[in-house]
């Protein structure tokens, strides 16, 4: 995907002087009290803005907070936390300003954080007057969050339509190569994890990697879904009866390409959902009617284990079995481990799996862990964000 680069234009000396407004993604969860609970994206967005302010830009930062009500400002919609966080990652201070949408006063040298942009009203509609004032408070528009790619609003669209210059920030740029690497020119065999609890919310992506991947793992719920559109019996597991047809459909679609969607030889089992419930390793053709298939089983690990050793790319979205449980978590590990183990390109994204691999400890070994989450699973269901359309057509001139 051609976009303009940021940091090319940094490199071309086309930045010192400029005033440059970062759409960054710092939508961070917090607590019941307002405090931060995990900073990655806070993180991830440190490198474009030391990029502006080395390159002696004026800096303007700004992102949505949660989904405020658009003119209505309520305390919990601040980014003071946010710009406290800023600040000790800069190791400078990073002074938050409101009403900003009118002009806003930054020297070449300093940077300041926009209060949450989805309180403007008019932005989640991307509202073209709205979105022109944005564009005439910069030279220099980066777009630097991918976790709103998927998003078209004032301060991801309409701001990027016009203003002077529209670019792709080092984050957003290296989710597009990692998604390219992963997808667009993928080192074969290409294999997919997708895992979660249904196949309703997950089906489109399904249908969309059938076209393209060499195997395509399910897992949780969506595996039960397979597992009874195979014939096995899944007893009172997490399953969609009525979405057999679909997942019919994906397997055929796949053996129709000589690619195959794995289906477990052998489950983990208990009689109730807790964390104490006790697990029983079974054929899957042995699942009884009062089990709960909570995870794959060793044997079914160990086999989908040497595929992503011997995979080119993977893609992984979704941990495979309740691997919160102690009991039920041994097929995710095994996955988590294999992808870490294999020379593959790998690519991860969505929450839980952030969380499995965090659990595990194999954030390096993983090729790219993606920041996005609605906007991941949206690139994998085949969609042309809106972000990187824009900044497409705006790098042709
Ligand atoms: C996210 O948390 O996935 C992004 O920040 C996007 O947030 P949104 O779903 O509220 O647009």
């Amino acid at each position: 995907m051609n976009v303009i680069r940021f940091a090319d234009l940094v490199a071309q000396g086309r930045v010192r002087g400029q005033r440059v407004f970062i759409r960054a993604d710092l939508n961070v969860p917090q607590d019941d009290a307002g405090r931060i609970t995990e900073d990655t994206r806070i993180r991830a967005s440190v490198p474009c803005i030391r990029m502006a302010l080395d390159a002696g830009a004026a800096v303007m930062v700004t992102s949505h907070l949660g989904r405020p009500t658009e003119g209505e400002f309520k305390p919990a919609d601040t980014l003071a936390l946010v710009a406290e966080r800023l600040s000790q990652l800069l190791g400078r201070p990073v002074p938050l300003k409101a009403g900003w949408v009118d002009g806003v006063d930054v020297k070449p040298g300093e940077v300041v954080l926009l209060e949450n942009c989805r309180v403007n009203k008019g932005e989640k509609k991307n509202n073209e007057e709205l979105a022109r004032k944005m564009a005439a408070l910069c030279d220099i528009f980066v777009h630097d969050a991918f976790g709103t790619a998927h998003r078209a609003e004032a301060s991801t669209y309409g701001i990027a339509q016009f203003a002077k210059v529209a670019c792709a920030g080092p984050l957003l740029a290296a989710e597009i190569d990692a998604l390219t690497r992963a997808l667009a020119q993928p080192k074969r065999p290409l294999v997919a994890i997708v895992a979660g609890s249904k196949v309703s919310t997950k089906l489109t992506i399904l249908q969309s990697l059938a076209k393209n991947v060499d195997q395509l793992i399910v897992g949780g719920g969506i595996a039960n879904t397979f597992m009874l559109a195979a014939g096995l019996p899944i007893g009172k597991s997490l399953a969609e009866a009525d979405l057999v047809n679909d997942a019919k459909a994906v397997i055929d679609a796949m053996a129709a390409r000589g690619a195959a969607v794995p289906i477990p030889t052998d489950v983990v089992c208990a009689k109730t959902f807790a964390a104490d419930a006790t697990a029983t390793v079974k054929a899957a053709r042995d699942v009884a009617a009062d089990d709960m298939i909570l995870d794959i089983g060793p044997r079914t690990a160990g086999a989908l284990a040497a595929q992503l050793r011997a995979a080119g790319t993977i893609v992984w979205n979704g941990p495979v079995g309740v691997f919160e449980f102690d009991a039920f978590a041994h097929g995710t590990e095994t996955i988590a481990r294999a992808i870490a183990a294999s020379d593959a390109f790998s690519i991860a994204g969505g929450g839980d799996t952030l969380a499995a691999i965090a659990k595990y400890g194999i954030e390096k070994d993983v090729g790219y862990i993606s920041t996005g989450g609605g906007a991941f699973l949206e690139v994998l269901e085949g969609k042309t964000l809106p972000a990187f359309e824009i900044l497409a057509r705006r790098a042709k001139g």
